[in-house]
């Protein structure tokens, strides 16, 4: 189905929106005081003028990492000139409404279109939605393209990443403790639906660890299952109670493939242990997908 411009265009608002691409300018105003703070440095109030001209690396840099969802590493220069690498700067300048790059944005319109063109029935979930951006923009396409029959479901526990606990995500600890950023209330996400008018009964929320919500969650049908919960673990507790909800002809999106090593790993044993032998294909630096066929 083709969009209108206008239809067109309020999808890549959308894009923008979610992305802090609009106000890029006060988001690299940001990242240099918190630069500043964490390296010692020191920030005169004409710091903040002229940053469109005078920090343009800078705001490439955070340009760059909106296309490619890649996460601003701080490297604080100290005043003996060496570098302080500032891995936890991520939990002061995560700023957008969606951490997972334009080009993953931009797959899911892909999805959502051809899911559309091809009348492929079944609701949309997000397993991972941290702020909510990826089910609002989701949300938003089904609003362009007039799809009024779709539910979108919003699965998260609301408290971050849990620990790892299964051996298969020793070592990979992004919990509340090491990356509070990535916690985040359901009020919240409500909150930021709303601000996007696009909050209404067919967008359900599922509130808690994925092993004690999705095996009783009352969907019948997904035409796509977006995976974004990192770990081994969570990335098992979705796809084994959601993967045979999802019809002929539907999307299994893997947010983490190429970014984080167990959830990969869990892909890999699923699709082994199911005997699903369908080429991933790669979406950037982080995600793939494929198709039920
Ligand atoms: C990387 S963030 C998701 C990013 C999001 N998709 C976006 O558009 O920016 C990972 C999210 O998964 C959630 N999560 C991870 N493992 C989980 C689990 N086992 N049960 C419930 N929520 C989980 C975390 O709370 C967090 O909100």
């Amino acid at each position: 189905m083709k969009l209108n411009e206008i239809n067109e265009n309020y999808i890549n608002l959308l894009k923008s929106s979610l992305l802090n691409e609009l106000y890029i300018e006060n988001e690299a105003k940001i990242v240099l005081a918190v630069h500043s703070i964490i390296g010692n440095l020191k920030l005169e109030p004409s710091s903040f003028l002229g940053v469109k001209e005078r920090e343009s690396a800078l705001i490439n840099l955070l340009k760059d990492n909106k296309s490619s969802g890649n996460t601003l590493k701080l490297n604080s220069k100290l005043p003996d000139g060496t570098f302080l690498a500032v891995p936890e700067a991520r939990n002061l300048t995560e700023l957008s409404h969606t951490m997972i790059g334009r080009k993953r944005l931009d797959n899911i319109q892909f999805a959502i279109e051809t899911i559309i063109h091809e009348d492929i029935p079944g609701d949309l979930i997000e397993t991972g939605i941290w702020r909510g951006g990826a089910c609002i923009f989701m949300k938003g396409c089904l609003l362009a393209f007039g799809d009024n029959t779709r539910t979108i479901w919003a699965a998260d526990s609301f408290q971050g990443v849990p620990e790892p606990t299964w051996e298969q995500d020793a070592g990979f600890d992004i919990s509340e403790n090491v990356l509070p950023i990535l916690t985040v209330s359901i009020e919240e996400v409500k909150e930021l639906f709303g601000r996007y008018q696009l909050l209404d009964d067919r967008v359900k929320f599922i509130e808690g660890w994925f092993r004690d919500t999705l095996p009783n969650a009352p969907i019948e049908k997904l035409s796509l299952l977006r995976l974004d919960g990192d770990l081994y673990e969570s990335t098992m507790d979705a796809l084994i109670p959601l993967y045979d909800k999802v019809v002929k002809g539907g999307f299994i999106i893997v947010d983490d493939y190429h970014s984080c090593p167990p959830c990969k790993k869990a892909i890999t044993d699923f699709m082994a242990q199911n005997n699903i032998q369908i080429p991933l294909i790669t979406v950037d630096g982080h995600a793939v997908y494929w198709r039920k066929n």
